[in-house]
C-alpha cells in the first residue's frame, strides 16, 4: 500500500519537474495594437535559455512590425521554441504542433515556426516529418528570421540553421515577455564545449561563446532603472564565462558577479547553471562578499558513482564533488545547493544506483531536478554505449531518488521553520489574494499575509517563518 502511494507521488512529481523543466507554456502578453500591423505568438519549451531566447526573438519580430499575442488563434505567426533534452520534450512539441494543424486548416495563410533545439537538431528533416510547418530556425539564426518569413510569406518553406562561433545577440535588448516586472533573465553565454556524453546540447547550440561583459552589466542597470529587483545569469556552464576584448581587462565569471552585483545593493544575482568542475573559490567568495548575491547554487552532479561519471564524461569524481559542496559550505555555511540527477544511465548498475542515494543522503539537496535517462540520437553516449538498463529499472530507481529528495526537502523546509529571511516580493499568491508570494535569498518561496504594510511587487521585507510544506514557507511579515 505504501510502495503504491509512494509510486503515485512519484509520478506526480516526476510531472511537476518534467513541466517545470520542459512543459511550461509561455505567451506573451497582447501589444499595443495599433503599434503592430500583424501579430505573432510563441510558446517556449525547455531551458530558462530558450525563454531567454525568444525574448531576442520578439525584439527582433518587432522590428518587423509584429506584435506579441496570448491567442494563437488571432496570430499571423506561430512559433514554438522547441527543445531535444529528453524524447518527451520532443514528443510533448509533436503533440502540440497538432493543436496548429487546425487552424492552419481553417486560415491556410498562417505561417508556423519552430525554433530552439529541435528545430536545430532535426533541420530540414522537420519540415518532411511535419508538413504544416514553414520556417525552421536554429538558435544562433534568429536575426534572419524576417528574411525567412518573407521567403515562407511567398509560399517557400524556409530553413536556416546555421550554428555561429560569435553570436551572442549582444546587442538586441529582449523584449520582457510575461515578466512579472520585478525578476529577469540575463543571458551571459552560449553553447556548450563539455560534451557530457548523454547530452544533446552541444550538438543543439553549438560552441561556448561569452557575451560582451559590457552589454551584460548595462542590461542589468536598464532593468533594474525600469523597477527589475532580480537577475538570473544564464549560461550551460557560466563559470566558464571569459571574456576578452582588445585593450580592455579580461573578465571572468567571479568578475561578472562582481560587476553585476554592484549595480545596485538592491539587485538581487543569481545565475545558473554551474558545472562543478568549474566552479571556483573565487566565485564562492564574491557571493559571499556580496549580500545580494542569493546563496544558492545549482550543481547538478548528475550520479554519485565515479564509473558512472567517468561514462558520462563529466570529468569530476564523487569524492571530488562532495569536496566541492563542503567548500561551498565552509565559505557560505546559509548557501542552498540544488541540482540534477539522471537515473539509469547506460551500464548502471543497483550498487551504483546506490552510491547516487548515498551522496544525496550526504549532500542533503534543498531542491533537485530528476530524469530518467533518455538516449538522444547522435550523442556520445548513443553512439559508444548501449541504452541497456531495462525501463523498468529505470523508473524505479527515479522513484526512489525522487522519495529520498522528497524526505530531505520536507526536512530542509522544516528547519527553516523559526528563521526570518529578507525576502522580495514577486507577486500576489496563486492562492489567495490576502497574501504576497516573495523568494529569500535561498531561492525558497515564502508566503505571508499582505496585511496592513503598503508593500508592493519589487519591494523587500523580512518574514519569520512558522510553517513550511516541502515546496513553501509560510510566515508573517516582522
Ligand atoms: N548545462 C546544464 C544542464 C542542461 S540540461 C548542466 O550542465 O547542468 C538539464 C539537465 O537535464 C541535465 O543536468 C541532466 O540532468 C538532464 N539531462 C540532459 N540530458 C539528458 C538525457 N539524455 N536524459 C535524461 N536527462 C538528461
Ligand atoms: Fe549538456 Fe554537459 Fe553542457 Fe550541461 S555541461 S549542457 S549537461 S554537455
Ligand atoms: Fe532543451 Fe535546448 Fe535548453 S535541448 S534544455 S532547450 S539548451
Amino acid at each position: 500500500m505504501h510502495k503504491q502511494k509512494s509510486a503515485i507521488m512519484a509520478e506526480v512529481l516526476e510531472k511537476v519537474v518534467e513541466e517545470a523543466r520542459q512543459g511550461e507554456v509561455y505567451a506573451p502578453f497582447a501589444d499595443d495594437p495599433n503599434k503592430f500591423n500583424k501579430k505573432f505568438f510563441i510558446e517556449s519549451y525547455g531551458c530558462q535559455m530558450n525563454f531567454s531566447d525568444s525574448e531576442i526573438v520578439a525584439s527582433i519580430l518587432h522590428g518587423e512590425g509584429y506584435g506579441a499575442t496570448r491567442n494563437f488563434e488571432e496570430a499571423d505567426l506561430v512559433l514554438l521554441n522547441t527543445c531535444s533534452i529528453r524524447e518527451k520534450a520532443e514528443s510533448t512539441i509533436r503533440h502540440r504542433l497538432q493543436t496548429f494543424k487546425k487552424i492552419k486548416e481553417s486560415k491556410p495563410g498562417i505561417l508556423i515556426g519552430v525554433l530552439g533545439c529541435m528545430a536545430e537538431r532535426l533541420k530540414a528533416k522537420f519540415l518532411e516529418e511535419e508538413r504544416l510547418v514553414d520556417i525552421v530556425v536554429g538558435p544562433d539564426a534568429y536575426r534572419t528570421l524576417p528574411g525567412l518569413i518573407n521567403e515562407a510569406e511567398g509560399g517557400q518553406k524556409s530553413v536556416n540553421v546555421l550554428l555561429s562561433r560569435e553570436e551572442t545577440y549582444a546587442d538586441i535588448a529582449p523584449v520582457r515577455l510575461d515578466s512579472n516586472g520585478v525578476t529577469a533573465f540575463v543571458s551571459i553565454m552560449r553553447g556548450c564545449n563539455n560534451m557530457c556524453t548523454f547530452c544533446v546540447v552541444p550538438f543543439t547550440r553549438g560552441r561556448e561563446r561569452s557575451r560582451d561583459a559590457e552589454s551584460i552589466v548595462n542590461e542589468c542597470k536598464d532593468l533594474f532603472e525600469n523597477g527589475y529587483r532580480e537577475v538570473t545569469l544564464l549560461g550551460q556552464n557560466v563559470d566558464s564565462y571569459y571574456y576578452s576584448a582588445p585593450n580592455e581587462e579580461n573578465v571572468n565569471f567571479a568578475m561578472l558577479l562582481e560587476r553585476v552585483a554592484l549595480v545596485s545593493p538592491l539587485l538581487r544575482v543569481r545565475f545558473s547553471t554551474s558545472h562543478p568542475k568549474d566552479i571556483t573559490d573565487d566565485v564562492l567568495h564574491t557571493m559571499a562578499k556580496y549580500h545580494n548575491i542569493c546563496k544558492y547554487i545549482h550543481l547538478p552532479v548528475q550520479s554519485g558513482n565515479t564509473r558512472i561519471l567517468q561514462l558520462m564524461n563529466r570529468t569530476y569524481t564523487r569524492e571530488w564533488y562532495l569536496s566541492k559542496i563542503k567548500r561551498i559550505r565552509e565559505i557560505m555555511p546559509d548557501c542552498a545547493i540544488s541540482t540534477d540527477v539522471i537515473s539509469g544511465f547506460c551500464t548502471e548498475t543497483e550498487e551504483e544506483h546506490q552510491d547516487t542515494l548515498s551522496l544525496m543522503e550526504l549532500t542533503r539537496y534543498d531542491m533537485a531536478y530528476m530524469f530518467s535517462y533518455s538516449e538522444r540520437p547522435g550523442t556520445l553516449a548513443a553512439r559508444r554505449y548501449t541504452d541497456d538498463v531495462p525501463e523498468e529499472a529505470k523508473k524505479r530507481r527515479l522513484i526512489e531518488i525522487i522519495d529520498l529528495q522528497q524526505s530531505h526537502q520536507v526536512i530542509s523546509f522544516k528547519n527553516d521553520i523559526g528563521k526570518t529571511f529578507e525576502v522580495l516580493i514577486e507577486a500576489t499568491s496563486k492562492k489567495s489574494e490576502l497574501d504576497w508570494s516573495a523568494r529569500n535569498s535561498q531561492n525558497k518561496v515564502v508566503v505571508f499575509p499582505k496585511g496592513n504594510a503598503n508593500l508592493k511587487k519589487g519591494d523587500y521585507t523580512t518574514v519569520k517563518v512558522h510553517a513550511a510544506t516541502s515546496a513553501t514557507l509560510i510566515g508573517q511579515m516582522i
